[in-house]
């Protein structure tokens, strides 16, 4: 069967172009660009990589942005009261705090300290209950991403069912209730598998749109998809390749070439949630800066 790529690196690239004619728009008008701050802890690879990529988003489309690096051993407290000096700081838009962090940190406690209102992640206990509840917050952005592609692939989503594998709290849970609002896209049934999930072949069977967000790489073969079902793909695992220039690939939570032609729609790794997920943190800090959730 013929499935069509959802090109998340074509669609992030329209947002990015529209975002940076509304930054000139705000700057005409003798506004300050948005501002996003990075808290980056340590040394991991993929976090680099991935802070590497918001501060470079952020200049492409004209936004401000501000890295603060801390070593792996910093103390709590000293992160809790940069997080109360930029809750305070007017000239910052939002920030996020990039994760995992060590492990002596409360993870909890680090994201409850950042002001809701410039919580650009979405992941503040506020944020998050506001979404569950259908009001207005800033949405976690691998999700905002994912409802982004539907839309302007314009997949239809009312009354299907919608499997998302995964129960993370960054992605599983917030995509599940997105899905399942009255609104578009969503309007779904939703069903949410995990690793202790019985039946987990059958029930991805009867998914018109399948999400998956496990992390095992090519977890979802051929015989798990029904033909013309939607399937979006969020794992991107570094998995060793000595045949590419800096010694990984990233690989997805589908195997591909097995799963596509199952498939009426089907996003690529790299280059499908990824570049969606940069540009919806962009999407956030933009309407920080312009006050559009939290007046
Ligand atoms: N780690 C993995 N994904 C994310 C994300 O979207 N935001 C932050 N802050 N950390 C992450």
């Amino acid at each position: 069967m013929a499935y069509q790529l959802l090109d998340g690196r074509a669609v992030a690239a329209q947002m990015n172009a529209e975002m940076a004619d509304q930054v000139a728009r705000l700057c005409a008008q003798g506004k300050r660009p948005p501002h996003l701050a990075a808290i980056l802890v340590g040394h991991n690879a993929p976090s680099e990589a991935y802070v590497d990529a918001k501060v470079r988003a952020c200049e492409k489309i004209g936004f401000l942005s501000t890295l603060i690096r801390y070593e792996d051993d910093v103390p709590q407290r000293q992160l809790l009261d940069k997080i109360n000096e930029l809750n305070h700081d007017s000239t910052i838009d939002g920030f996020i705090v990039q994760l995992p962090l060590p492990p002596h940190f409360s993870t909890d406690k680090v994201i409850e300290a950042i002001d809701y209102r410039k919580d650009v992640d979405g992941f503040h206990p506020v944020n998050v209950g506001r979404l569950a509840l259908g009001l207005p917050c800033f949405r976690s952005a691998t999700p905002a991403g994912i409802l982004e592609l539907l839309r302007r692939y314009r997949i239809p989503t009312q009354g299907k069912h919608c499997v998302v594998l995964g129960r993370s709290n960054i992605v599983g849970k917030p995509i599940a209730n997105l899905m399942l609002q009255k609104d578009y896209p969503g309007d779904c049934s939703v069903t949410v598998c995990h690793s202790r999930s019985q039946n987990l072949h059958e029930i991805c069977l009867s998914a018109d749109i399948l999400i998956v967000s496990l992390g095992v790489p090519n977890f979802v073969r051929h015989d798990m998809v029904k033909q013309g079902a939607v399937v979006i793909d969020v794992g991107i695992t570094r998995l060793p390749n000595p045949d590419r220039p800096n010694g990984f690939q990233l690989t997805g939570d589908v195997l591909f070439d097995d799963v596509a032609t199952h498939c009426s729609f089907i996003t690529p790794v790299p280059g499908g949630v990824g570049p969606m997920t940069i540009a919806s943190l962009m999407n956030n800090t933009l309407l920080a800066r312009t006050k559009a959730v939290y007046p």
